[in-house]
């Protein structure tokens, strides 16, 4: 059993992070765990409210700028009345999504702007993952994974597929710069063989 460890689940938009994610939450507690399983944007009330401003809406609703701004804002509520009081209770955080996400679709798929995300985040959040497990995917069969899905969450997928590729190149690019906190899992197979590959990991 593992105690107060905060782990991220990232990977581009349909690579089964969510899936992946409830799996090891219900392997943890089976074992005895005490589990926090929450999400980025999002995981707390106020968080959750700035979530709806951001993934709802056309594409160029906001600049990469403003998007780092409410991310980051949401981030902070989350941390404060989520994430760190539960790992201060020795609890296991499992987190959809935390800063890596606002490295790599804010800071280098949509602008060159990964100094700002970075400047910002020690200024307000201050926090990386334990363990970070970046779920990786042929972007043309996420995107079709994640239209089979449907949904109103779609602002990220609108802008294409070729922003996912740039995503995924800039995911692999922080799994290199943080090697000793992340893992990169091919995401191709069955949702089971994924799931005992992080188990893997994770033990
Ligand atoms: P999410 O709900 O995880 O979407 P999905 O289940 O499709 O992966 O996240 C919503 C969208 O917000 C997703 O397209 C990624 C984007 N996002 C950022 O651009 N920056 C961030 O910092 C975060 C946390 C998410």
């Amino acid at each position: 059993m593992i105690g107060g460890r905060f782990i991220t689940f990232e990977g581009i938009d349909g690579s089964g992070k969510s899936t992946q994610l409830r799996a090891l939450a219900a392997r943890l507690r089976e074992r005895g765990g005490t589990v926090v399983a929450t999400r980025e944007p999002g995981g707390a009330p106020g968080a959750e409210e700035i979530r709806r401003l951001l993934v709802e809406g056309a594409p160029g609703r906001w600049s990469p700028e403003t998007e780092i701004l409410l991310f980051t804002a949401a981030r902070r509520d989350h941390l404060e009345r989520v994430i760190r009081p539960a790992l201060d209770r020795g609890e296991t955080v499992l987190c959809d999504r935390f800063v890596d996400s606002t490295r790599a679709y804010q800071g280098i798929a949509r602008a060159d702007l990964r100094a700002t995300v970075d400047a910002l985040h020690d200024l307000m959040i201050g926090r990386e993952a334990d363990l970070t497990l970046i779920l990786d995917l042929d972007p043309a069969r996420a995107v079709a994974r994640e239209r089979a899905r449907g949904g109103t969450e779609d602002r990220f997928e609108r802008f294409g597929t070729a922003f996912q590729v740039r995503l995924r190149a800039a995911y692999l690019a922080l799994a290199e710069e943080f090697p000793a906190r992340c893992r990169v899992v091919p995401a191709d197979g069955e949702a089971e063989a994924v799931a005992a590959r992080i188990a893997e990991i994770v033990a």
